[in-house]
């Protein structure tokens, strides 16, 4: 009985992220989504609550007063049968380590890009981030009501920055103003965007010569409807077809146009994922894969999140269930501790409410109450010792050093700051030939929740300088004597974090370079495994 029910429940699962630069329209392609799931009712919604009129989390006065989430949602809706978990991967100003890591925690990507400016930089560093699962990802080129760069060439950059082969399923009727649709090329059929006028919401065409049929010109008009019918010819002849397996591998991405903002073309992307996304993947452990048929629970913290009520010092811990079934009230082992703990109140989030749940597959992400107990990376089974890999801190990109307004606090301070760098909320160096201590993160805020949250948690003023660092390496090497030279050499550039692993803090570009290659017996790790 369990195995029927439990596979049914994993069929039906869908986990995912949209990833984009900020402004390509991952939050208005999110609320489509919703709508389309009756996650929410109202266009408005999740933009609302960016601008801050339905902030959720105002525990603290950076959100409020900017109005941002600096916490991450966790959606989960329904789509024609299929049971959608989409992760939130915070985008603007609220960019951080968080955002990296909600990439470890799904089984495919959405990936958004502006018509318009083709791929922005930090798409590129989440692509990056996606390749250390090589995680499936479907891209969707937005804002085709705008004017737009050559399709071609979007796809020519795309398959050179992904490293990925573009198998484009519809393609765009012209841009901007112009802008009249896409033909959908394996449904064979052409889907108006100015529907309203001609009266029809698609229309299918088994042959892509037959783009200059009547009724077709009469729509998009006969200059239009040659050009294009040409166009999808070169098309069709020149990229692969669409392959199941090797979009799985990560080896193809599909590509779909539209235009967000009129909600034109996100049910075809949305149709893509249920279909093609994988149900909930298998993960790595320390001892061996663990799969989500498997009948007893484990899952992995992937982000914590402090939360709202300061008088609790509350803070969730967010799992995602590899395997078994969560069920209220079970015992689950904290492996790193080697404590159980009787689960009762794990809730579930639903277009960002937060419910308490009696069940919970694998797919899904669960909230946990911590008490400062709980590290990001720990692993939860029924008694298993494993612990789940691949959930790694990323190399910091920028840094400061932080000082006390009063030097005696020394200890809190680094009580405060071990217990929010074991939250992922920032990483702490300590350089090895000095006490100063070095700050890393992702995103600039990340600085200023710490100086706010040592404030309210731990009554500590504390104050940044900036730091001459850029960028930072772990660093490792088979052989120990090499290690020895190295710290002896450039210790100045060298500290420790906390789990006291050696990191290499350059001041430049340049400077990494030459030294990398002056040691080529010495690792240089961009990511490091939570211990
Ligand atoms: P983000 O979450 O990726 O940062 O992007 P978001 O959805 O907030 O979209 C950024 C801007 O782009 C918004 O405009 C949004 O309305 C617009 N946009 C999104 N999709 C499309 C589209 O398909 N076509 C066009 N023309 N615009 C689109 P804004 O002016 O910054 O915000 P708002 O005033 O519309 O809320």
């Amino acid at each position: 009985m369990f195995e029927n029910k439990h596979e049914q429940e994993l069929i039906k699962r869908r986990t995912f992220a949209i990833i984009s630069h900020p402004d390509a329209g991952k939050t208005t392609i999110t609320e489509k989504m919703l709508l389309f799931g009756k996650a929410i009712h109202i266009s408005g919604t999740i933009k609302g609550r960016k601008n801050g009129k339905y902030a959720k989390s105002d525990w603290m006065n950076i959100e409020k007063e900017r109005g941002i989430s600096v916490t991450t949602s966790v959606m989960q809706f329904t789509y024609k049968n299929i049971l959608i978990n989409l992760l939130d991967t915070p985008g603007h100003q609220d960019f951080s380590e968080d955002t990296y890591r909600i990439l470890t925690a799904v089984d495919c990507c959405v990936v958004i890009i502006d018509a318009a400016k083709g791929i922005e930089e930090r798409t590129r560093k989440l692509i990056e981030v996606t390749r250390i699962h090589s995680t499936p990802i479907i891209t969707f080129i937005n804002k085709l009501d705008r004017d737009s760069c050559d399709p071609i060439s979007l796809l020519d950059e795309i398959e050179k920055d992904f490293k990925m082969h573009c198998i484009p399923i519809t393609w765009p009727i012209s841009c901007g103003k112009n802008f009249q649709g896409v033909y959908h090329i394996y449904d064979k059929t052409i889907h108006f965007y100015k529907h309203k006028i001609i009266k029809k919401k698609s229309y299918v065409i088994q042959d892509i010569t037959n783009f200059s049929d009547s009724f077709v010109k009469e729509s998009i008009g006969v200059d239009l409807s040659e050009y294009i019918s040409k166009e999808l010819e070169l098309i069709i002849n020149i990229y692969l077809k669409f392959n199941h397996k090797k979009f799985l591998e990560a080896m193809i991405t599909p590509i779909f146009f539209g235009s967000a903002l009129s909600n034109f073309g996100v049910d075809h992307l949305l149709n893509s994922i249920i279909q093609w996304a994988p149900s909930p993947l298998y993960r790595q452990s320390n001892k061996r894969r663990v799969n989500p048929q498997e009948k007893k629970f484990t899952g992995f913290v992937f982000k914590i999140q402090a939360n709202m009520d300061l008088k609790h010092r509350d803070r969730i811990a967010f799992i995602r269930i590899v395997s078994g079934k969560y069920k209220k009230g079970m015992k689950l082992k904290h492996v790193r501790i080697k404590k159980y703990i009787i689960v009762s109140d794990a809730f579930s989030f639903l277009a960002g409410e937060r419910i308490l749940i009696k069940n919970a597959y694998p797919g899904d992400v669960i909230g946990l109450h911590n008490h400062g107990t709980i590290k990001i990376g720990d692993t939860f089974t029924e008694g298993e010792d494993i612990k789940f890999i691949g959930i790694p801190s990323f190399a910091p990109e920028i840094f400061r050093q932080i000082y006390l307004k009063n030097p005696l606090k020394q200890k809190q301070l680094k009580k405060g700051l071990m217990q929010l760098s074991e939250e992922g909320t920032v990483q702490v160096f300590r350089p090895i030939i000095n006490n100063n201590l070095i700050l890393g993160a992702i995103g600039m805020l990340q600085f200023d929740v710490v100086i706010e949250r040592l404030k309210i948690e731990y009554n500590i003023d504390a104050i940044y300088e900036k730091v001459n660092i850029i960028l930072a390496r772990w660093i490792r090497s088979k052989n120990n004597d090499s290690i020895n030279n190295f710290k002896k050499n450039y210790s100045s550039y060298l500290a420790y974090d906390n789990n006291n692993n050696l990191i290499y803090l350059s001041p430049s570009i340049a400077n990494l370079n030459i030294v990398m290659t002056q040691h080529s017996d010495i690792f240089f790790d961009l990511t490091r495994e939570q211990e």
